[in-house]
This record gives structure tokens, sequence and C-alpha cells, in this order.
């Protein structure tokens, strides 16, 4: 048997009762069904991505609505900069330019991240800018800037900021009001938890003043006046990807319920623990600034990076990602975001080393997986531990879910209670004992959901 598990960047994992959703019979968009869950969608974006701001959502994968979000914030006789410092924010130049757009191409060393000094000399040497694209976790180098620092140095200087925040946002402390981000671009199939096919934005209302002028604006279907137009009566201008959207309620209720902190805080985990274990069994970390929202380890001398993913697809049914371009063969990447938690991130460890192992990499066998616990338990403080309703949930998702098999990976949860719950049962205790279900209530037995 060899169960499948998606630790690609983009697509994630999408939790069971998503897809359950999905599955159910469903309406005509043109109802008042569909109306009231675009209401809720966007109302719970706004939550999600910590904004006041109008949200759009439009059928199509990220870079639709990153394209959008170019061609309506760039009319004639404005000037973009763009800043590349990877696959996707060379995209963004890309368009631009595909668009006959008045484009700056500021290229940024891969792995390394754009700082606010950068960005306001760069903006002082060319006052004609009026709008600047930036990447905040650019996925290929799996590197994060600073959107905080940098979007005052904007904001600072009266330009629009476009923030490509497909891999940062539901992953990555994002607040966009606050930062001075002008348009929040994000997709579906990443921390969203959703297969691909929606693009969401985030506008400011300086934004939309330039969109709403825009008489050059190239596009029909990615025309953002429509789409606000038409989201202010909860409908799309045109056949939108219907179910997907009511994947979308339910998968953000999942994550409004574990609460946006603690979802930044269980992402940050992961991640570091993925670093800690990299390094402590020999491995590189690309980045110099590195997202939480994607590692990207560099391979061990004389093993390939080929040999890796397939050996950790064929051996454990785990997908990872390669590198691109320039990274082909350099790089692969484990994503830490979607339906994974930091039971998973150690079993991708774990899995890793066993790969590693085979390959006659030399190192500690376990000295990984002991590197991931550590940063793990030292992270989560006791009373996040025993008090979160996300923990019991999550234990209770994961039981329904995957059954006996992963009783272990909630056993280690609740071994992590006990290590800090104070009751002197320790290590001994028993999944549903005494300790566990005077905090928390019993574990629920295996198939049936609490
Ligand atoms: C940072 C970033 N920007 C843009 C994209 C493109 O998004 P999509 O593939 O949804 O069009 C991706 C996808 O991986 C991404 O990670």
């Amino acid at each position: 048997m060899k169960k499948f598990r998606l630790f690609t960047p983009g697509p994630c994992a999408v939790p069971e009762e998503v897809l359950v959703e999905m599955a159910r019979p469903f309406r005509h968009h043109r109802t008042d069904w569909f109306k009231g869950l675009m209401k809720e969608a966007a109302a719970q974006l706004q939550q999600v991505l910590l904004t006041r701001n109008d949200v759009i959502i439009i059928t199509g994968s990220g870079t639709a609505a990153a394209e959008a979000a170019i061609i309506g914030c760039n009319p004639a006789g404005s000037k973009l900069l763009t800043i590349e410092g990877g696959k996707f924010g060379e995209r963004w130049g890309e368009i631009a330019e595909q668009f006959g757009l008045n484009v700056v191409r500021q290229p940024v060393d891969w792995g390394t991240a754009p700082t606010p000094e950068l960005v306001a000399d760069w903006l002082k040497k060319d006052p004609a800018i009026t709008a600047v694209m930036l990447v905040h976790s650019e996925t290929s180098t799996a590197t994060a800037c600073d959107l905080a620092a940098i979007g005052k140095v904007i904001n600072s200087a009266g330009k629009l900021l476009l923030a490509d925040c497909i891999t940062s946002a539901g992953a990555l402390p994002l607040k966009p009001d606050q930062w001075g981000v002008d348009v929040v671009v994000t997709g579906a199939q990443k921390s969203l938890m959703l297969p691909p096919g929606l693009g969401f934005l985030a506008v400011s209302e300086r934004a939309w003043k330039v969109i709403e002028s825009n008489k050059s604006q190239h596009a029909y279907y990615l025309n953002l006046n429509k789409a606000r137009k038409m989201a202010k009566e909860n409908d799309t201008p045109f056949t939108p990807a219907h179910l997907l959207v009511r994947g979308l309620v339910k998968a953000l209720s999942v994550l409004l319920e574990e609460g946006m902190e603690n979802v930044w805080k269980r992402v940050a985990t992961m991640a570091a623990a993925t670093r800690a274990a990299g390094q402590a069994i020999g491995l590189k970390v690309f980045s110099k600034s590195p997202s939480d929202s994607v590692t990207a380890l560099c391979p061990p001398a004389g093993i390939t990076v080929k040999d890796i993913r397939n050996e950790l697809e064929k051996r454990y049914g785990i997908e990872s990602a390669g590198g691109q371009d320039q990274l082909k063969g350099k790089i692969f990447r484990l994503g830490h975001m979607g339906y994974v938690d930091e039971m998973d991130t150690v079993l991708a460890v774990a899995a890793l080393e066993q790969v590693l192992y085979k390959l006659g990499h030399k190192f500690e066998l376990g000295a990984g997986v002991s590197a991931a616990q550590k940063v793990i338990a030292e992270q989560v403080k006791p009373a996040e531990l025993w008090t979160a309703p996300a923990l019991r949930s999550q234990i209770a998702r994961r039981d329904f879910v995957t059954g006996v098999r992963t009783r272990s990976a909630a056993q280690l949860l609740f071994e992590r209670v006990h290590q800090y719950c104070g009751c002197g049962c320790a290590q001994a205790c028993a999944v549903g004992s005494v300790c566990w279900s005077d905090r928390v209530g019993p574990l629920p037995s295996p198939g049936k959901r609490r």
C-alpha cells in the first residue's frame, strides 16, 4: 500500500470536509443560493486576509488575478516597477510587457529578498513610477520579503503597492490595510485549501480610483470594474467555478476556526522544524530570507534532486517540487501550506531521511526528526497545547480521515500535551487517559468524527 501525500507548494492538500462539500449536488449559479455563498465567501476572505477592502473572486488561477491587477492599475501614462527575485516576479514583468505597459523590471538575486532601502532607492531614481508589483513570498526560491517595511516605503512615496500574496496569504502574517497594500493578489490552491481554479483580490479605495478611471484597460474577462459591479450584488460577470466557491466557504471556515494567528504560528513551526531538520542532516537551506510557506533545500553532493524526489514519491507517496529555471536540479522544495500540520512535517522529514540514507548520504539517521521534534516542542507553548480547540479538532479530524494508521501521530501529540500539562503522567499516559479527558475530553475512536 502507498499513501499519497502532497507536499508541493501548490496545489496543496485539501481537507476532506471541503472535498465532500464540493461533491454534493448543486444548483444554478444565478440564484439566491449562490449569491449567499458569494456573500459569505467575500466576508470570510476579508477576515482571513485581515482587510476591510473590497474582495473580488475570479474564476481562474492566481495568475488571472495578478493579470487583472496589473492591467487595471496601470493606465496609459503610468509606469510600473516589477521587483523580480524569482520565477513569479519575472512573470509579472512579462505580463506588463505583453500588454505594452510602461514597465521597469528590477532583478534581485534569486534567494535574496528586496530590502526597503533598495526599493526606496529605485523609486527615488525613477520618480515617474506610479505602481510597484512585489512578490511577498517568492515560491520559486522559497524566499519572503518584509512586506510591512517595503509597504511603508512605497506608501510614503505615494505609489500604489500591488502584492503577489499567492503563497503568503493564509500562511505568513499579512496585514494589508495596516501595511498599505493596495492590491492583495492570491489564489485558491495554496493556504486557502482548495483545488486550483479561483483567484482573489483585495483592492483598496486608492487603487479603485485608478482602476475606475483607467480608460486603456485591455481586459474583457479580467476587467475589475465589471467584477466589482457584480460583486456588489454578490454575483460574478461570467459563469463562476461555483463549486469551488462552495468549497471556499468551508475551507475558510476551517481556517477561521483555528484563528489566523494560530495558522501563522503553525506554518512558522512547520517551516522552522523543516529547516532545522535539513541542517541537522547536512542539507543547506537555499534562501537567505526563507519563507515559512515553503522550504527549499539543496541536495547533498553526489545525490541528485531527481533521485530524491523520485524516491520520496516512489517509496512514501510524497510529492515534492524541484527547482525552476536557473534552480532546476539545484533545490527541492517542501510546502507547508494547506491541510498539513506539525506531525505531517515530522513524517516528511522522516521520509527524507530514509530516502537520503538509501541514496548513500552520510548522516546520523534520526537527527532530522529529532531536530524537527525539538523545534515543535519548543515553539508550542503549554497553554496553546492543551487548551486550544484547534488542536483538539486537528486530532479529531486527522483521526477521522486516516483511522488507525495515524493514531500514532495523534499519540505523539498527546505525549507532547503530557510533557507540559504537569499531571505527572508524562509519556506513560495512554490515549484517553484521565489527564487528557480532564482537560479536553477523550479522543474520538477511529472513524468517528467528534
Ligand atoms: C508566488 C506565486 N505567484 C504566482 C503563482 C502563479 O499562480 P497560479 O499558478 O495560481 O496561476 C504562484 C504559483 O505557484 C506562486 O507561487
